[in-house]
């Protein structure tokens, strides 16, 4: 099937409360995420996507608990390790988008090597969002214009765009939230501008296929006008 949406990012949110509801710490809603991630990833490329993003972690998570951060950091490192050869069997090429250099330096590895790992798969694009902050993006990557020493009136919005960390993806279709929380949370800022929004009340460690196909299918009935008259 194909919605025409060729991009999804996702806001995996709604751990903690999953956890919470079932009597148990945030960390097994964490780890029952990456579960869904899991089955959301190998669902994707059936439904017509190209490219998937998703939210792991942002540049306000800091703020928690140190034993959740270290939790997080120890759970991409595990997702790396333990997916990696499936992931690589069902030709996806992994990503990072996002602040890396703060991240512990296993983690770094992990993302380095599976990227490389991955680099000439030619199946879904998978880009994960780590320590990642829209407008942390975007001063970064005004950083690197400025670096770059661009004449200002030769700066546009596509030279712009290719200083993002996605300059190697198209802007999203539909952005997904779980949980229901209607915000974006410093979410890919620049590249939504013209994202439909779907918010569904599940939370994320509820996610499945099935999910992301009721998301498109909602998604397939909105009218995109980017502006113009339709
Ligand atoms: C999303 O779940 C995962 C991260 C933000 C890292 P949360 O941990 O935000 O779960 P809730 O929103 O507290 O339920
Ligand atoms: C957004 O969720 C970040 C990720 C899913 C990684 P948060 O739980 O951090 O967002 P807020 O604090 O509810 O806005
Ligand atoms: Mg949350």
């Amino acid at each position: 099937m194909n919605y025409g949406a060729r991009h999804v990012a996702i806001i995996m949110d709604g751990n903690g409360r999953w956890a919470a509801a079932r009597g148990e710490p945030r960390v097994v809603g964490h780890r029952a995420g990456l579960e869904a991630l899991r089955r959301v990833v190998r669902a994707a490329p059936s439904l017509g996507l190209e490219y998937l993003s998703v939210y792991a972690f942002s540049t306000e998570n800091w703020k928690r608990p140190p034993e959740e951060v270290d939790a997080l950091m120890n759970l991409l490192v595990e997702y790396l390790r333990s997916q990696i050869d499936e992931l690589d069997r069902e030709h996806v090429k992994m990503l990072f988008i996002g602040d890396s250099t703060a991240l512990p330096e296993l983690c770094q590895e992990e993302m380095e090597r599976a990227v490389r790992r991955t680099s000439q798969n030619t199946g879904l694009k998978l880009a994960i969002a780590m320590n990642y902050g829209g407008r942390d993006e975007i001063v970064r990557a005004v950083r690197r214009v400025l670096a770059a020493g661009l004449d200002p009136a030769a700066l546009d919005e596509g030279s712009f765009a290719s200083h993002l960390d996605t300059a190697d993806l198209p802007d999203p279709d539909l952005v997904i939230r779980a949980s229901g929380e209607m915000r974006l949370s410093n979410f890919m800022l620049w590249q939504t501008a013209y994202a439909e929004i779907y918010v569904t009340p599940q939370y994320w460690p509820d996610f499945d296929g099935a999910v992301l196909q009721q998301a498109l299918e909602v998604f397939a009935q909105r009218e995109r006008r980017f502006g113009g008259l339709g």
